[in-house]
C-alpha cells in the first residue's frame, strides 16, 4: 500500500474516527457499517455526482459502463449481463479458458520450477477476460497492460478528474481495444459482454466503452490480489499447511482478501444531505469509502477464526454495485490457489524473491517468484 500511494496511504492510516471530514479529499469512512450503510443508500449518494466514479472514467469509457451509472439502466444493464456471471458460466469459462494453464502451474512448480508469479496472474486474468469480452487473447497482452497501468496509476486521491492530456492517453489506450471489441459487437455472441449489449439495444460505441472498463476492472485487482495471496500464506506458515488442510481454502481466500483488500477504496457523491456517523455531509460533497482500513477488524491473517466471515464479502462492495465479476474472481482465485497447493503436496515452496510495484492504483508486487522450498526433491 505504501509503495503504491506513498502519501494518500500513510495519511488515510492514520484516521481514527469512524468518518472524519479531509480538506480536499472528501469524507473518509473507515467503519465497515458506516461504510456499508453508505453504499445501500442509492437515494443519498450516487456513482455520477462530483468526485465520484463517473468524473475519473466517463470522459474516457463513455457514460454506460455500470461503474458509472445509477437507476434503472444501470439495474437493467446488470440483469443484462448476469447471465455471463453465473457460477455455472463462470466455471466453464475458467475451465476453458484456464485448466490448461493451471494443470501446466502445477506440473512446473510440482518439478522444482521456479515460477514468476505476476506474470502468470497477468496471463490467467488476461486469458478470461479477453474470452468474456470477446477480444482474440492475443491482444490483453503485457503490452496492454503497461499501457493500461500508465492509465490507471495516473489515478490518484487528489484529483478527483483526470487533466485532458491524461483523458487524451487514457482514450488512446482503450482505443486499441476497439477494433476487436467492434468486431465482438457485430457477431453479436451472447456469450460475451459486446454480445449482450448488443441485444440490449445499446449502440457499438457504448459497447466499446463496457469493454474498456471490464479489461480495467477485471485485470488489475486480480493480477495485484493473487500473487499477494500466495506471499501472505508464505509469510504466516500457511502454504505448507494449506496444501494438505484443504478445508481452511474458502476461508483463507477471505481472509487474503480482508487483509489485502485488492480495491482499497471507493468513491460516491453526496445527492442528499445525510449524516456518516457524526459528520453532517452536503450534496456535491465527495465521500471517500476507505474500504482497506474498514476491513482491519481483526490484527493479523486467521483462516480459522475467519473474522473475514462477518464482513460479508466488503472488499467486493455492497448493494446495487457489488462487483458484478466477484464469482469470477473467486473462481480464477480458486483455481489458481489450488495448482499451487497441489504442487505444495509433492514439493515444499517458498518464495524466493520478491519486489513491489510503485506508482499504481492497486498495491501489489511487481514480481514474485514461487519455487521449491527447503526440504524440496532437487
Ligand atoms: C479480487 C478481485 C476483485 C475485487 C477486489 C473487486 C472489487 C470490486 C469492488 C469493490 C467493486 C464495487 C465498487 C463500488 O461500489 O464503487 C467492484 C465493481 C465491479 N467489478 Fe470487481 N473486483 C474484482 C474483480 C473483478 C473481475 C474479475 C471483474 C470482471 C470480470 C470485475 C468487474 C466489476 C464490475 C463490472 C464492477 C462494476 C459493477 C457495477 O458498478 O454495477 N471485478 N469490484
Amino acid at each position: 500500500m505504501r509503495a503504491a500511494h506513498p502519501i494518500a496511504y500513510p495519511m488515510l492510516a492514520r484516521i481514527t474516527r469512524p468518518a472524519l471530514r479531509v480538506p480536499g479529499i472528501g469524507t473518509v469512512v473507515t467503519d465497515a457499517a458506516l461504510l456499508r450503510a453508505v453504499l445501500m443508500d442509492t437515494v443519498s449518494y450516487t456513482k455520477t455526482g462530483p468526485g465520484a466514479p463517473s468524473e475519473l472514467w466517463t470522459p474516457v469509457l463513455g457514460p454506460r459502463v455500470l461503474l458509472n451509472m445509477e437507476g434503472a439502466d444501470h439495474l437493467e444493464l446488470r440483469r443484462r449481463l448476469a447471465p455471463l456471471f453465473t457460477p455455472a458460466a463462470v466455471g466453464s469459462l475458467v475451465d476453458r479458458t484456464l485448466g490448461g494453464p493451471f494443470e501446466s502451474l502445477r506440473a512446473r512448480l510440482a518439478a522444482g520450477e521456479r515460477v514468476e508469479l505476476v506474470a502468470e496472474a497477468r496471463r490467467c486474468a488476461s486469458a478470461v477476460i479477453s474470452t468474456l469480452v470477446g477480444l482474440p487473447p492475443e491482444v490483453v497482452d503485457d503490452r496492454l497492460f503497461r499501457r493500461i497501468a500508465t492509465v490507471t496509476g495516473a489515478v490518484r486521491l487528489s484529483r478527483p478528474r483526470m487533466t485532458p492530456a491524461q483523458v487524451r492517453h487514457a482514450r488512446e489506450v482503450m482505443a486499441e481495444l476497439t477494433g476487436h471489441a467492434a468486431e465482438a459487437w457485430r457477431r453479436g455472441d451472447p456469450d460475451t459482454v459486446p454480445g449482450r449489449m448488443r441485444e440490449l439495444g445499446l449502440d457499438e460505441e457504448e459497447s466499446l466503452g463496457a469493454v474498456g472498463a471490464f479489461v480495467l476492472t477485471g485485470t488489475e485487482t486480480l493480477v495485484a490480489y493473487l500473487p499477494r495471496l500466495i506471499c501472505l500464506l508464505a509469510d504466516t506458515g500457511w502454504l505448507g499447511r494449506l496444501a494438505t488442510e484443504r478445508e481452511h481454502v474458502d476461508p483463507a481466500i477471505a481472509e487474503g482478501l480482508r487483509v489485502t483488500t485488492p480495491s482499497p477504496v471507493m468513491l460516491r457523491s453526496v445527492v442528499r444531505e445525510s449524516c456518516i456517523g457524526d459528520v453532517v455531509v452536503r450534496p456535491g460533497e465527495r465521500v471517500v469509502l476507505a474500504t482497506f482500513l474498514a476491513d482491519r477488524i481483526a490484527p493479523g491473517f486467521d483462516p480459522v477464526g475467519n473474522p473475514a466471515a462477518s464482513l460479508r464479502q466488503l472488499w467486493f462492495g455492497a448493494g446495487s454495485h457489488f462487483c458484478l465479476g466477484a464469482p469470477l474472481a473467486m473462481a480464477q482465485i480458486r483455481g489458481m490457489l489450488s495448482a499451487v497447493l497441489d504442487a505444495a503436496v509433492e514439493q515444499p515452496l517458498e518464495v524466493h524473491s520478491r519486489r513491489v510495484a510503485r506508482g499504481v492504483l492497486i498495491p501489489g508486487y511487481r514480481s514474485v517468484v514461487l519455487g521449491r522450498g527447503v526440504g524440496g526433491r532437487a
